[in-house]
Protein backbone atom coordinates (compact mmCIF):
# COMPACT_ATOMS: atom_id res chain seq x y z
CA UNK A 1 0.00 0.00 0.00
CA UNK A 2 0.86 3.71 -0.76
CA UNK A 3 2.56 6.02 1.89
CA UNK A 4 -0.39 8.59 2.43
CA UNK A 5 0.62 11.95 3.67
CA UNK A 6 -0.86 15.10 4.22
CA UNK A 7 1.66 18.05 4.37
CA UNK A 8 0.98 22.07 5.25
CA UNK A 9 2.74 24.64 3.21
CA UNK A 10 2.46 27.61 6.08
CA UNK A 11 3.69 29.52 3.24
CA UNK A 12 5.05 33.10 4.20
CA UNK A 13 2.66 33.21 7.37
CA UNK A 14 3.23 32.85 11.08
CA UNK A 15 5.87 34.44 14.23
CA UNK A 16 7.51 32.57 16.68
CA UNK A 17 4.51 32.70 18.75
CA UNK A 18 1.52 31.95 16.62
CA UNK A 19 3.82 29.31 15.47
CA UNK A 20 4.45 27.78 18.90
CA UNK A 21 0.78 27.90 19.49
CA UNK A 22 0.09 26.01 16.23
CA UNK A 23 2.51 23.53 16.76
CA UNK A 24 1.53 22.92 20.46
CA UNK A 25 -2.20 22.54 19.50
CA UNK A 26 -0.69 19.80 16.57
CA UNK A 27 1.49 17.76 18.86
CA UNK A 28 -1.76 17.66 21.66
CA UNK A 29 -4.38 16.30 19.00
CA UNK A 30 -2.08 14.11 16.76
CA UNK A 31 -3.01 10.72 17.08
CA UNK A 32 0.37 9.35 17.35
CA UNK A 33 -1.05 5.65 15.92
CA UNK A 34 -1.92 6.86 12.30
CA UNK A 35 0.23 5.15 9.68
CA UNK A 36 -0.06 7.97 7.56
CA UNK A 37 2.82 10.97 7.48
CA UNK A 38 2.48 14.05 8.56
CA UNK A 39 4.49 17.01 8.06
CA UNK A 40 4.78 21.12 8.01
CA UNK A 41 6.85 23.11 5.49
CA UNK A 42 7.76 26.49 7.11
CA UNK A 43 9.34 29.42 6.37
CA UNK A 44 13.22 29.00 6.86
CA UNK A 45 14.08 32.13 9.34
CA UNK A 46 11.59 29.48 11.95
CA UNK A 47 12.97 26.21 10.51
CA UNK A 48 15.43 25.59 13.42
CA UNK A 49 12.86 26.66 16.22
CA UNK A 50 9.35 24.81 14.98
CA UNK A 51 12.33 21.61 14.25
CA UNK A 52 12.84 22.06 17.77
CA UNK A 53 9.94 21.60 19.36
CA UNK A 54 8.77 19.07 16.75
CA UNK A 55 11.34 16.79 18.26
CA UNK A 56 10.67 13.63 18.97
CA UNK A 57 7.08 13.59 17.62
CA UNK A 58 6.24 11.80 13.82
CA UNK A 59 5.85 15.40 12.17
CA UNK A 60 8.00 15.73 9.47
CA UNK A 61 9.82 19.14 8.99
CA UNK A 62 10.23 20.62 5.47
CA UNK A 63 11.22 23.94 3.58
CA UNK A 64 9.08 25.72 0.88
CA UNK A 65 12.15 25.99 -1.59
CA UNK A 66 15.47 25.48 -2.01
CA UNK A 67 18.37 26.48 -4.29
CA UNK A 68 19.39 24.90 -7.20
CA UNK A 69 22.84 25.49 -5.99
CA UNK A 70 25.36 23.43 -3.97
CA UNK A 71 26.49 26.95 -1.90
CA UNK A 72 27.77 29.86 -2.28
CA UNK A 73 27.27 33.54 -4.19
CA UNK A 74 23.57 33.46 -3.74
CA UNK A 75 22.14 36.15 -1.32
CA UNK A 76 18.87 34.71 0.24
CA UNK A 77 18.94 31.59 -1.03
CA UNK A 78 19.38 28.01 1.39
CA UNK A 79 20.83 25.35 -0.05
CA UNK A 80 19.55 21.76 0.79
CA UNK A 81 22.25 21.17 2.82
CA UNK A 82 21.17 23.92 5.32
CA UNK A 83 18.05 22.46 4.79
CA UNK A 84 18.85 19.17 6.58
CA UNK A 85 21.16 21.02 8.80
CA UNK A 86 18.51 22.39 10.39
CA UNK A 87 16.18 19.39 10.54
CA UNK A 88 14.51 19.00 7.24
CA UNK A 89 13.54 15.61 5.91
CA UNK A 90 11.62 17.33 3.13
CA UNK A 91 10.84 20.23 0.72
CA UNK A 92 8.77 21.56 -1.75
CA UNK A 93 9.66 22.38 -5.14
CA UNK A 94 8.22 24.14 -8.28
CA UNK A 95 5.10 25.25 -5.99
CA UNK A 96 3.10 27.22 -8.61
CA UNK A 97 4.04 30.48 -6.76
CA UNK A 98 7.49 30.26 -6.92
CA UNK A 99 7.20 29.03 -10.70
CA UNK A 100 4.77 32.06 -11.50
CA UNK A 101 5.99 35.01 -9.00
CA UNK A 102 9.91 33.63 -9.21
CA UNK A 103 10.16 32.56 -12.66
CA UNK A 104 11.46 29.00 -11.54
CA UNK A 105 10.97 27.04 -15.12
CA UNK A 106 11.06 23.59 -15.13
CA UNK A 107 14.54 23.40 -15.66
CA UNK A 108 15.56 25.08 -12.39
CA UNK A 109 12.37 23.08 -10.50
CA UNK A 110 14.45 19.84 -11.53
CA UNK A 111 17.97 21.12 -10.26
CA UNK A 112 16.58 21.78 -7.17
CA UNK A 113 14.78 18.22 -7.28
CA UNK A 114 18.03 16.74 -8.08
CA UNK A 115 19.48 19.00 -4.89
CA UNK A 116 17.07 17.38 -2.90
CA UNK A 117 18.08 13.77 -3.78
CA UNK A 118 21.26 14.34 -3.66
CA UNK A 119 20.81 15.61 0.25
CA UNK A 120 18.79 12.63 1.03
CA UNK A 121 15.61 15.29 1.73
CA UNK A 122 12.41 14.15 -0.16
CA UNK A 123 11.47 16.51 -2.91
CA UNK A 124 7.83 17.14 -2.68
CA UNK A 125 7.21 18.28 -6.61
CA UNK A 126 4.55 20.70 -7.11
CA UNK A 127 2.79 20.36 -10.56
CA UNK A 128 -0.47 22.36 -11.73
CA UNK A 129 -2.03 23.99 -14.74
CA UNK A 130 -3.88 27.30 -14.68
CA UNK A 131 -7.27 27.82 -15.00
CA UNK A 132 -6.69 29.39 -18.80
CA UNK A 133 -4.79 26.20 -19.76
CA UNK A 134 -7.05 23.86 -17.85
CA UNK A 135 -10.27 25.97 -20.47
CA UNK A 136 -7.79 25.33 -23.60
CA UNK A 137 -7.31 21.78 -23.08
CA UNK A 138 -3.75 21.51 -22.32
CA UNK A 139 -4.07 20.20 -18.89
CA UNK A 140 -2.25 17.42 -19.63
CA UNK A 141 0.14 19.10 -21.83
CA UNK A 142 1.46 21.30 -19.27
CA UNK A 143 1.55 18.76 -16.60
CA UNK A 144 3.63 16.35 -18.98
CA UNK A 145 5.87 19.00 -19.53
CA UNK A 146 6.46 19.69 -15.95
CA UNK A 147 6.94 15.99 -14.88
CA UNK A 148 9.46 15.30 -18.05
CA UNK A 149 11.91 17.83 -16.42
CA UNK A 150 12.29 15.72 -13.63
CA UNK A 151 11.74 12.05 -15.15
CA UNK A 152 14.49 12.74 -18.17
CA UNK A 153 16.85 13.67 -15.42
CA UNK A 154 16.20 10.70 -12.87
CA UNK A 155 16.65 7.56 -12.82
CA UNK A 156 12.98 4.98 -10.86
CA UNK A 157 15.16 4.75 -7.99
CA UNK A 158 15.65 8.81 -7.39
CA UNK A 159 12.01 9.20 -8.70
CA UNK A 160 11.00 6.71 -6.26
CA UNK A 161 12.25 8.85 -3.31
CA UNK A 162 9.82 11.56 -3.82
CA UNK A 163 6.27 13.04 -3.22
CA UNK A 164 4.29 14.58 -5.96
CA UNK A 165 1.41 17.05 -5.52
CA UNK A 166 -0.93 17.71 -8.10
CA UNK A 167 -2.22 21.41 -7.48
CA UNK A 168 -4.18 23.12 -9.82
CA UNK A 169 -3.33 26.86 -9.87
CA UNK A 170 -7.18 27.79 -9.73
CA UNK A 171 -7.93 25.93 -7.23
CA UNK A 172 -5.00 27.50 -4.72
CA UNK A 173 -6.28 30.33 -2.01
CA UNK A 174 -9.13 30.33 -3.94
CA UNK A 175 -12.15 28.20 -2.11
CA UNK A 176 -12.30 26.77 -5.32
CA UNK A 177 -11.98 22.94 -5.31
CA UNK A 178 -11.20 20.72 -8.12
CA UNK A 179 -13.87 18.03 -7.94
CA UNK A 180 -13.18 14.91 -6.66
CA UNK A 181 -13.41 13.26 -10.17
CA UNK A 182 -11.39 16.00 -11.86
CA UNK A 183 -8.42 15.45 -9.34
CA UNK A 184 -8.64 11.76 -9.92
CA UNK A 185 -8.46 12.59 -13.42
CA UNK A 186 -5.12 14.50 -13.23
CA UNK A 187 -3.99 12.06 -10.87
CA UNK A 188 -4.23 8.99 -12.84
CA UNK A 189 -2.76 10.51 -15.91
CA UNK A 190 0.38 11.49 -13.40
CA UNK A 191 0.59 8.08 -12.28
CA UNK A 192 0.32 6.44 -15.81
CA UNK A 193 3.12 8.91 -16.82
CA UNK A 194 5.06 7.42 -14.32
CA UNK A 195 4.29 3.76 -15.60
CA UNK A 196 5.93 4.43 -18.72
CA UNK A 197 9.24 4.73 -16.87
CA UNK A 198 8.24 1.98 -14.49
CA UNK A 199 5.54 0.46 -13.16
CA UNK A 200 6.69 -0.05 -9.87
CA UNK A 201 7.51 3.11 -9.44
CA UNK A 202 3.94 4.23 -10.33
CA UNK A 203 2.26 1.76 -7.84
CA UNK A 204 4.74 3.36 -5.00
CA UNK A 205 4.89 7.16 -5.62
CA UNK A 206 2.12 8.78 -3.28
CA UNK A 207 0.61 11.91 -5.13
CA UNK A 208 -1.17 14.47 -3.20
CA UNK A 209 -3.57 16.56 -4.23
CA UNK A 210 -3.72 20.22 -3.30
CA UNK A 211 -6.02 23.61 -3.68
CA UNK A 212 -8.27 24.68 -1.49
CA UNK A 213 -8.30 21.41 0.99
CA UNK A 214 -10.28 21.92 4.13
CA UNK A 215 -11.83 19.33 6.77
CA UNK A 216 -15.09 19.26 5.01
CA UNK A 217 -13.95 18.05 1.68
CA UNK A 218 -11.14 16.19 2.67
CA UNK A 219 -12.51 12.37 2.86
CA UNK A 220 -14.57 12.59 -0.41
CA UNK A 221 -11.03 13.80 -2.08
CA UNK A 222 -8.61 11.07 0.02
CA UNK A 223 -11.39 8.20 -0.66
CA UNK A 224 -9.90 8.38 -4.84
CA UNK A 225 -7.64 5.68 -6.25
CA UNK A 226 -5.33 7.50 -7.16
CA UNK A 227 -5.03 10.35 -4.36
CA UNK A 228 -2.78 9.43 -1.26
CA UNK A 229 -3.38 12.57 0.54
CA UNK A 230 -3.06 16.42 0.23
CA UNK A 231 -1.18 19.29 0.43
CA UNK A 232 -2.36 21.75 2.38
CA UNK A 233 -2.07 26.13 2.34
CA UNK A 234 -4.55 27.85 4.44
CA UNK A 235 -6.44 24.87 6.56
CA UNK A 236 -2.53 24.08 7.90
CA UNK A 237 -2.70 27.23 9.67
CA UNK A 238 -4.89 26.32 12.17
CA UNK A 239 -4.37 22.55 14.31
CA UNK A 240 -7.70 21.85 14.53
CA UNK A 241 -8.36 21.89 10.76
CA UNK A 242 -4.93 20.63 9.84
CA UNK A 243 -5.40 17.78 12.05
CA UNK A 244 -8.92 16.99 10.64
CA UNK A 245 -7.56 16.94 7.57
CA UNK A 246 -4.68 14.36 8.63
CA UNK A 247 -7.87 12.08 10.00
CA UNK A 248 -9.12 12.33 6.96
CA UNK A 249 -6.50 9.98 5.69
CA UNK A 250 -8.27 6.81 7.16
CA UNK A 251 -10.72 6.56 4.17
CA UNK A 252 -7.41 5.82 2.01
CA UNK A 253 -7.03 2.46 0.72
P1 LIG B 1 -4.66 26.41 -0.16
O1 LIG B 1 -4.91 25.12 0.59
O2 LIG B 1 -4.64 27.61 0.70
O3 LIG B 1 -5.52 26.51 -1.38
O4 LIG B 1 -3.14 26.28 -0.73
C1 LIG B 1 -2.76 25.15 -1.42
C2 LIG B 1 -1.30 25.19 -1.62
O5 LIG B 1 -0.79 26.00 -2.39
C3 LIG B 1 -0.47 24.28 -0.83
O6 LIG B 1 0.84 24.25 -1.29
Amino acid sequence: MRKQWVLGNWKMNGSRESNSHLISGLLAGLNAESSSGIGVCVPSVYLIEVGDKLAGSTVALGAQTISEHDEGAYTGEISAKMAVDCGCSLVLVGHSERRSLYGETSEIVAKKFKQALSNELTPVLCVGETLEQRESGITNEVIGEQLDAVIECCNSDELGRSIIAYEPVWAIGTGKTASAEQAQEVHAFIRNKLAQKSNALAEKISILYGGSVKADNAKEIFSMSDIDGGLVGGASLGAESFLAIYNSTDVIG
